[in-house]
This record gives structure tokens, C-alpha cells and sequence, in this order.
């Protein structure tokens, strides 16, 4: 017997599910054009927000980065691993989000892992949106805390959910600003106001608000004013920056803390040069020209008003992230192969990312789009939604 078979059982099983995930080859760089099986495609995949992921000035700074400090960082960051780069880019990213102290990490995925359970441990309680991204469900998992969900961007439901925790209890409510599948806002506001009434910690993760949000993309704290009151939050340099890396942003009582205990940061080796002095490049670039982030809103509400001139369901969505809803599974591959066909590459996405009757296809905007590559795209959206309902 093969200790491996229910490997071939899954594939199996997510086959005859039609949620066999693949992972499409890309043949050349990131951008809203990309090439795949020899043809170039209208790029709707990506989360290069401002067409960062392959700007000639980032590109320099990776080289320059590599040339000079070479190609590895060699150790963690307590031990051997910090390069005067390192501490640089932690200190231009506070001053861009206006906070005290950063830390960096190796990605926001890990930076999850890491930070909730640095914060809250066995005794404590976290409260957290139902919808919050997978690295936030398992950096809760790994804390051993008791997790409470409360219902989607629903200050009520949190409000009922801290009521029942015991008052002596540390507790962390947790959301994402930007939700990554819908496009929708967490209300950061309400939310900071019921946090309040129970002393919780507010922990925000920004992944799809850094460089989209706020002014010149500091994020979603900023664009609603609550710097005092978000105690952590979370960004990536692997989005709209261009680059890879998660950081936690703060004071720096908080970041002292958690360089004595976060895991990922002290049993994980740190950056190499390239990845640290291209974030730096983005940050740079994204001060000078503040403009990106506006060009991103004018494409996004040029898309979006397209979309919703055919009539078609984008949910909640209020962000470049605009889900185009069919609710079969199937439907949604087919309508991604359509498109595809169509010269858009936008992907599908069903359940379990996905609730089961909410399959959808997932068009992410970026301010590297033209018009041209925005109309093609709205174009190829009302043919194939034509045809893929078309019984
Ligand atoms: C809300 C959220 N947090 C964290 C991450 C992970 O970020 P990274 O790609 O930098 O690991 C994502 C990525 O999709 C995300 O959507």
C-alpha cells in the first residue's frame, strides 16, 4: 500500500469538484500585460496596484542591492542576518505610515504567523472577522487562543462576542482593512469604538490597503483618521509594493517586544539586499509621486462603472478589487477560460476560498492599466458573461 495514495485521492476528488487549482506560467514579467502560452494577455490578476512589480527604478535598486551586499543574508535577523538596510527600510516605511517603529518580516503571510502569537497566548481570546484572510485564521490557530468570529464587518456581532469574554481575558480583535476576495472596507471605525468599550487590542492588516488606501497609500488607519486607536497593523511589500515582505507597524514598545518574540523573525532567515533595497525604492518612489495611487482610484472607478453598465453583480466591492459573482463553480472556470480566450487573464476563485454558491471571478485593477487595456477587458466581460450563461 502507498503511505502517499490519498494524494491521487484528493487530485481525484478535486477534479470531478471542478476545484483543481493549477498555477498558471507566466513568460514574462509582472505587469498588466503579461505573456502566457505564447499569447499576451490584459493582466487582471495580479495585485501590482501601482505597477510597481516591474518599475525600472525598483529593478535598479534590486541590482545595485545585490552588487554591493551580495545575494543572501546569511542568518536570522538576532543573530548575523541584519544589514544596515534592513533597519533603513524599517524607518522609511514608519515614516511613510506615520508610526513609531516597523518591523519586517519575511512576508504578510508570515507576518501573521508570527505577530498574534506574540500578542495573545493559551489564556487569551481573539475576536475576528469571519472573512479574515487564511495566514490570519492559522497565525490564530498557532497563538492557542480561544478564537471568536464575529459576523462579517459587524460591529454588533464583535460587540456581542466580547461581552461573552471574561473581563480579566487579554483579548485581540483582528480584521482585515481591505478583504481580499470581496474588495469591501472594514468598518474601522465602529469596530475601534466597540474594541474600546472592552480594553481589546485592534489589530488591522492592511495587504490590500497598503498603497491603496489612505493618502499616498498608507493604508486603511489613515484613510479613516485612527492612527491613535489601531494599536497593530499589518502591510506587505509584496503587493502594492512591488517587491515581498510583510511588516507590523506601531510604537516602538511594541516593535521591542516583538523582536524578543516573534517567531518567524528569530528562527527564519531575514531579506537579501535585492528584496530590502527595492521596497526602499518603492517607498521612495510612491512619496515622490503620490499621484499612483489616484491614477489606481480613476481606472478602478472607470472599470467598475464598465462592469456595472452590463449589469453585473460585483457584490460589496468598493476598492480595485472587483469580484464578478456567478455563483457556480463551474461557471466561474468557464468564465475565466472564456475571458482568457478573449485575451483577459482573470482568474476564478470558489469555495472553500469562497462560500459554495458565491464562485466568482476575481479582476484586480491596477494603475499600470491603459484605457485601452480597461475596455478590452470590460469588452471580453460582456461577451463572455453572454455566452457562459447562455444555457
Ligand atoms: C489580508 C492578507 N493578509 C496577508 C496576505 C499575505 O501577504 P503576502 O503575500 O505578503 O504573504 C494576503 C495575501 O493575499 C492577504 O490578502
Amino acid at each position: 500500500m502507498d503511505p502517499l495514495a490519498f494524494t491521487e485521492t484528493h487530485l481525484r476528488d478535486s477534479r470531478a469538484r471542478g476545484a483543481l487549482r493549477s498555477m498558471p506560467v507566466l513568460q514574462s514579467a509582472q505587469g498588466p500585460r503579461v505573456r502566457i502560452e505564447n499569447r499576451t494577455l490584459v493582466n487582471m490578476s495580479s495585485n501590482d496596484y501601482l505597477g510597481f512589480a516591474n518599475d525600472q527604478e525598483l529593478r535598479d535598486a534590486a541590482a545595485a542591492g545585490a552588487s554591493q551586499w551580495g545575494s543572501g543574508a546569511g542568518a536570522v535577523r538576532t543573530i548575523a542576518g541584519t544589514f544596515e538596510l534592513h533597519e533603513a527600510l524599517e524607518h522609511e516605511i514608519a515614516t511613510w505610515k506615520g508610526v513609531e517603529a516597523t518591523l519586517v518580516l519575511q512576508s504578510g503571510f508570515t507576518a501573521n504567523l508570527g505577530v498574534i502569537p506574540a500578542l495573545v497566548g493559551r489564556d487569551d481570546v481573539i475576536i475576528s472577522d469571519e472573512l479574515n484572510h487564511a495566514s490570519i485564521i492559522d497565525g490564530c490557530r498557532l497563538s492557542r487562543a480561544t478564537v471568536r468570529r464575529y459576523a462579517h464587518a459587524d460591529p454588533d456581532s464583535l460587540r456581542e462576542q466580547l461581552r461573552q469574554c471574561s473581563p480579566d481575558q487579554r483579548k485581540l480583535v483582528v480584521t482585515d482593512g481591505v478583504f481580499s476576495m470581496d474588495g469591501d472596507i472594514a468598518p474601522l471605525p465602529d469596530l475601534c469604538t466597540v474594541a474600546e468599550e472592552f480594553g481589546a487590542i485592534v489589530m488591522v492588516d492592511d495587504a490590500h490597503a497598503s498603497g491603496v488606501l489612505g493618502h499616498g497609500g498608507r493604508g486603511s488607519t489613515d484613510h479613516f483618521g485612527l492612527h491613535e486607536r489601531v494599536h497593530v497593523q499589518i502591510g506587505t511589500l509584496s503587493k502594492a509594493l512591488g517587491s515581498m515582505g510583510g511588516y507590523i507597524a506601531g510604537s516602538q514598545a511594541l516593535r521591542d517586544y516583538l523582536v524578543q518574540t516573534v517567531r518567524p523573525l528569530l528562527f527564519s532567515t531575514a531579506h537579501p539586499p535585492a528584496v530590502i533595497e527595492a521596497s526602499r525604492a518603492a517607498i521612495r518612489v510612491l512619496s515622490r509621486q503620490p499621484e499612483r495611487v489616484e491614477h489606481l482610484w480613476e481606472n478602478t472607478r472607470y472599470f467598475k462603472t464598465g462592469l456595472e453598465k452590463l449589469g453585473l453583480d460585483t457584490g460589496r466591492s468598493s476598492t480595485p478589487i472587483t469580484p464578478v459573482i456567478v455563483g457556480d463553480a463551474r461557471k466561474a472556470h468557464a468564465l475565466s477560460d472564456h475571458l482568457r480566450e478573449l485575451g483577459i487573464f482573470v482568474q476564478s476563485v470558489a469555495f472553500p476560498t469562497v462560500p459554495k454558491d458565491a464562485a466568482r471571478v476575481r479582476a484586480m485593477v491596477s494603475a499600470a492599466h491603459t484605457r485601452d487595456d480597461l475596455d478590452r477587458a470590460i469588452d471580453a466581460f460582456s461577451v463572455a458573461t453572454r455566452n457562459v450563461a447562455a444555457p
